[in-house]
């Protein structure tokens, strides 16, 4: 597709408004060295722009916007929004939030305006609204950044009564609400719409995650991410009445639970997201986490942020290694990044982020590391414009899917052990680790361009999904699933008549039932004659219906039965994992799943480096980056190719030092 933007944008959060304007001729500066062409602004600056209920003040807001446009920057305008200004909570204390635990807070922190509250909606609206009217038509204003990072719940009266609107217009009668929650369940009956309450500490939850009725609580995630995306769209319309054009987004959270982001990036004319991996984040994590931004709208999307260093928020906040920055940047643009934007630009003195890194240091000048690898980093990108807008194109999906993330980690038993990312992550990183390429996708995604589709712990199945997979097997296509499959519907109500629900007949098998294990006990496994494997976790206890079984128990009272289980459907196959398998046995069987659906890596060779490919109408752009400590030698592949970034030819015998990065280009021969 056509790049949203005019060039890389490559720059970040800059604050100047928290610093005397001699620093911000300084920055300006710097940022020329630093090959820094765009700034994020604006961020959390409410309380400037709007000193009262009726004053705005774009003064220095003009001088800081005239300064960037003046130098030629890129401005990403953001709308002050993820911090409420003092006086409005003085005066509206309702714009604040009611915690889980029903305490209503003072004025603070950031991220903190109840999303129902009117007069924040008013002044939100209004704000966005007077920044597009002042400064939309400035060509260098090129996206409008909403908010900062939405999140976070209300449990107010506000958002209770807003909460009775959201159900009814859902429900429409208080008879089929009680259906869905299941209310005969302890008595919960409720025959008045006023008589439902938010699911809090104070209700329906048990312990901090867990809830009572999952359904009110499932339904109430819902409502809290309809209720942000509701804030988000008023402002987007605001901007929309001044101007037409300018993309809008806001910064997103990767794997984020709160906020069902397919739901969003419908909204969103470009996604963009903030990547802090920790010290001991798996790549493989990092990229499946890309791949889903990406997936949200199966279009390039931006990095508003990353730190060219040091974060302060995490446990440990390791540097990044010399080259680090560079390869992770590497990574972000080889899964579909169209932009490179660091938080942030110049580290503050005060509060709780004067540790985290930034591309001026404290020190104040050029002569660091960090300033180094970043500027050496903007000079590099220059030369790659041709690349952004491509896509990366995978035969294999797997489904993500916010409702499930939800209702599996609500619901009580059989194990806590079960983690929505985690379960999705390890299929992800079986690929990962072969240089296969993965589309993460909706669980309405079209499918009908896969080969393989993999649907791990499809716990709720909504309407129209299983047909859906049904029609993806039956016409020749490969799906993969799970324990905790198809177990219920829409409002956490089982799917009766056996477990996988209407997985069952696609699956060809029938879960009995489910045990759990503790993380000391495993059972063991029997995959062929010679192989022998050990699971844990949870084991499915399987009756055959014309599928076959590919492992079998070896231990504990259902010693026997099957594991996993390989159906053919239609034209197509279904596997079926009935316990979390050790990783050989794992690997065993997805390989058996590989060949099946005949997925191939992007080259085949047998490598530790990673391996991704951005492709347009013509050429494949290969993305090397070694994240292993040791040096990895060049697959030969590569041998005799041209790396773009130093234009230098790889040869023969050559190896990969931690985080060096080739790009290669090649002509696409059909
Ligand atoms: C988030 C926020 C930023 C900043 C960084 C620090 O991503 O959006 O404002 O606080 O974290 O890592
Ligand atoms: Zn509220």
């Amino acid at each position: 597709m056509k790049p949203v933007f005019n060039r890389i944008l490559f720059g970040g959060d800059y604050n100047p408004n928290q610093w005397p304007q001699d620093i911000w001729q300084e920055d300006m500066q710097m940022f020329k060295k630093a090959n820094i062409n765009s700034a994020t602004i604006n961020v959390f600056s409410w309380a400037q722009i709007q000193p009262s209920e009726h004053v705005y003040d774009f003064s220095e807001l003009d001088q800081i916007v005239e300064m960037l446009s003046k130098e030629d920057k890129d401005i990403v305008l953001a709308t002050a929004t993820g911090a409420l200004p003092a006086w409005m909570f003085k005066k509206y204390p309702e714009v604040g939030r009611t915690d889980y635990q029903g305490r209503h807070h003072k004025f603070g922190q950031r991220h903190n305006a109840c999303p129902n509250s009117l007069v924040y909606q008013k002044y939100a609206a209004a704000i966005a609204g007077k920044l597009a009217e002042r400064y939309g038509d400035n060509p260098h204003v090129t996206c409008w950044h909403i908010n900062n990072e939405y999140q976070g719940d209300c449990y107010c009266e506000q958002c209770e009564k807003a909460f009775r609107v959201w159900l009814k217009d859902k429900y429409q009668t208080i008879d089929a609400l009680n259906k869905a929650w299941n209310m005969s369940f302890w008595g919960h009956t409720v025959y008045e719409w006023d008589e439902i309450v938010l699911p809090n500490a104070l209700s329906e939850g048990i312990s901090h995650d867990k809830t009572a009725f999952a359904g009110i609580s499932i339904d109430y995630r819902r409502f809290s991410s309809d209720s942000l995306l509701e804030n988000f769209k008023m402002e987007r319309d605001a901007i929309r009445r001044f101007d037409p054009t300018t993309p809008v987004t806001t910064n997103l959270m990767g794997t984020f639970k709160g906020l069902d982001y397919f739901k969003w990036a419908k909204e969103m004319d470009i996604v963009s997201w903030d990547n802090y991996p920790a010290y001991n984040t798996p790549w493989s994590l990092v990229s499946m986490t890309h791949d889903l931004m990406r997936g949200l709208k199966q279009q390039p999307f931006m990095l508003m942020e990353q730190t060219p260093s040091q974060q302060n928020w995490q446990p440990y906040n390791s540097l990044k290694k010399p080259g680090q920055m560079r390869a992770q940047s590497y990574q972000t643009i080889a899964h579909g990044a169209d932009t490179i934007q660091f938080f942030q630009l110049r580290r503050s003195i005060g509060a709780c982020e004067k540790f985290h890194g930034a591309v001026i240091e404290h020190v104040g000048h050029e002569e660091t590391r960090v300033f180094r690898e970043t500027a050496d980093l903007g000079k590099e990108l220059t030369q790659l414009w041709e690349i952004m807008g491509t896509g990366n194109h995978g035969k294999t999906a797997i489904i993500f899917d916010w409702d499930n993330y939800w209702a599996l980690e609500y619901t009580s038993g059989p194990t806590i052990d079960l983690t929505y990312v985690d379960q999705i992550h390890q299929y992800y990183r079986y690929f990962y680790d072969q240089n296969i390429p993965v589309d993460m996708v909706s669980v309405t995604a079209d499918l009908t361009d896969y080969d393989l589709v993999i649907a791990p712990v499809l716990y709720m199945v909504k309407e129209g999904v299983a047909e859906q997979l049904t029609d993806f097997v039956e016409t020749g296509g490969t799906l993969v699933t799970t324990y905790m499959s198809g177990i219920v519907d829409q409002s956490d109500n089982v799917h009766l008549g056996g477990y996988p629900g209407p997985l069952r007949q696609l699956a060809g098998i029938w879960v009995e039932e489910i045990d759990a294990l503790a993380p000391e006990q495993t059972n063991q496994v029997q995959i062929n004659e010679r192989l022998k494997g050990s699971s844990r976790l949870v084991s499915d206890l399987i009756h055959l219906e014309g599928a076959e079984a590919l492992a079998v128990y070896t231990s504990n009272f259902y010693a026997g039965m099957p594991a996993v289980t390989k159906h053919t459907y239609g034209k197509g196959t279904v596997f079926y994992f009935g316990t979390q398998l050790d990783q050989d046995a794992f690997d065993l069987l997805m390989t058996a799943v590989k060949e099946t659906a005949a997925i191939e890596p992007i080259i085949a060779a047998q490598t530790a480096i990673e391996i991704t490919r951005r492709q347009s109408e013509s050429h494949d752009y290969y993305f090397l980056i070694n994240f292993e400590a040791e040096a990895q030698p060049l697959p030969a592949y590569f041998v005799g190719k041209t790396d773009l970034l130093s234009g230098a030819i790889l040869e023969k015998n050559q190896t990969l030092s931690q985080y060096t990065t080739y790009i290669i280009k090649e002509e696409r021969h059909k």
